[in-house]
């Protein structure tokens, strides 16, 4: 079974709300480029993981089936989705989801636009939606889309840097990646009406996913073939990406001397044999077992929550990170 069956969750309607933000958006005429852009890239697909982190978070409130819960999963995958089309843009990766990416299509500056104009009209949809209810906290997606902003620049900051410590690594991660990921699961519970004691231990179960989903996607750079990848194998480390695979790898002082020989102009060529000397160092396992505790971290904190039947889908969603098939 895959991941939305074991939820139960209909990833059409999310894909309907998705559609009618666009569509009845006044400022974007239907046959406008943006809004084919827009509804191309949401045809692309995704997993739509997101937006099922808020619906399982809206379980544990007692308005589960409240609208405005499929506007904030519409919401999340709009702020995944744009900054998507932003670290393409600026890792120059030509390949998306299977198709070309979105820059390669219609241009740099246009695709630029393209993943601004979609984060602002989400910033401005949800503050809407919040109302004068909303006005004493965070709204979710500008607390969301400031910090994976922050989280992308640090990395940035430290492209090629070798002296990364592990704390910086963790850094970027949580901010690039879990914390949109932990918003989603605790803003889909408020919105939910569920206990804020709740909702805090969700934002901290999604960290811990989140975290643990980042490093699988490092390690997929290392692991996976091209084909899979629809990249080439190795980009992040050919881009200057110190991920946490290569962060262990650094401490084998022979095989550091070749990883920080890697700069902007590196022969990509060069790049498989260094792929074969990390992936025989130990350095996979080290980081697969940080990821595994982070997971298990994230379990714990599911059957803490064991009084509440969502538990159980946490589960489910752990699993998956897991690398288990539904
Ligand atoms: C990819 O996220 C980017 C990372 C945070 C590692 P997903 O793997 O969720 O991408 P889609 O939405 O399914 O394409
Ligand atoms: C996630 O990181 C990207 C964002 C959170 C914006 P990656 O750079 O590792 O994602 P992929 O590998 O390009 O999908
Ligand atoms: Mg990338
Ligand atoms: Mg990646």
């Amino acid at each position: 079974m895959n991941l939305p069956d074991a939820l139960r969750i209909d990833l059409r309607r999310i894909e309907r709300e998705m559609k009618r933000i666009v569509k009845s958006d006044k400022d974007l005429p239907p046959s406008s480029e943006l809004a084919d852009a827009l509804l191309r890239t949401i045809d692309a697909g995704g997993k739509r993981l997101r937006p099922m982190l808020v619906l399982v978070g809206g379980r544990f409130g007692k308005r589960a089936d409240d609208p405005r819960l499929f506007q904030l999963a519409a919401a999340a995958e709009f702020i995944h989705t744009a900054s998507l089309i932003h670290d393409d843009l600026i890792d120059r990766s030509a390949l998306r989801r299977g198709e070309p990416a979105l820059h390669t299509r219609i241009g740099p500056a246009k695709a630029l636009y393209v993943g601004s104009y979609m984060s602002a009209r989400v910033v401005e949809l949800m503050a809407q939606a919040d109302g004068k209810a909303g006005a004493d906290r965070p709204s979710f997606a500008s607390f969301a889309t400031a910090e994976l902003c922050l989280g992308e620049y640090e990395q940035l900051e430290h492209a090629y840097d070798y002296d990364l410590g592990l704390d910086e690594y963790l850094s970027k991660s949580r901010r690039k990646t879990a914390h949109l990921m932990a918003v989603s699961l605790e803003f889909g519970a408020r919105a939910a009406g569920a206990p804020e004691e709740i909702c805090r231990r969700l934002h901290a179960f999604g960290e811990h996913l989140g975290l643990s989903f980042q490093i699988r996607d490092d390690l997929l750079d290392l692991t996976a073939s091209s084909r899979q990848l629809g990249k080439p194998a190795g980009s992040d480390l050919l881009g200057g990406q110190v991920t946490l695979p290569v962060l262990y790898a650094l401490e084998d002082p022979a095989l550091a001397a070749e990883i920080r020989s890697v700069g902007r102009d590196t022969d990509p060529a060069l790049i498989a044999p260094l792929l074969d000397k990390i992936r025989s160092s130990g350095a996979l396992e080290r980081a697969e077992s940080f990821g595994a505790q982070e997971l298990e971290r994230a379990c714990e904190i599911a059957r803490s929550l064991g009084e509440y039947a969502a538990s159980a889908d946490l589960l489910k969603l752990a699993d998956y990170f897991g690398g288990r098939k539904f």
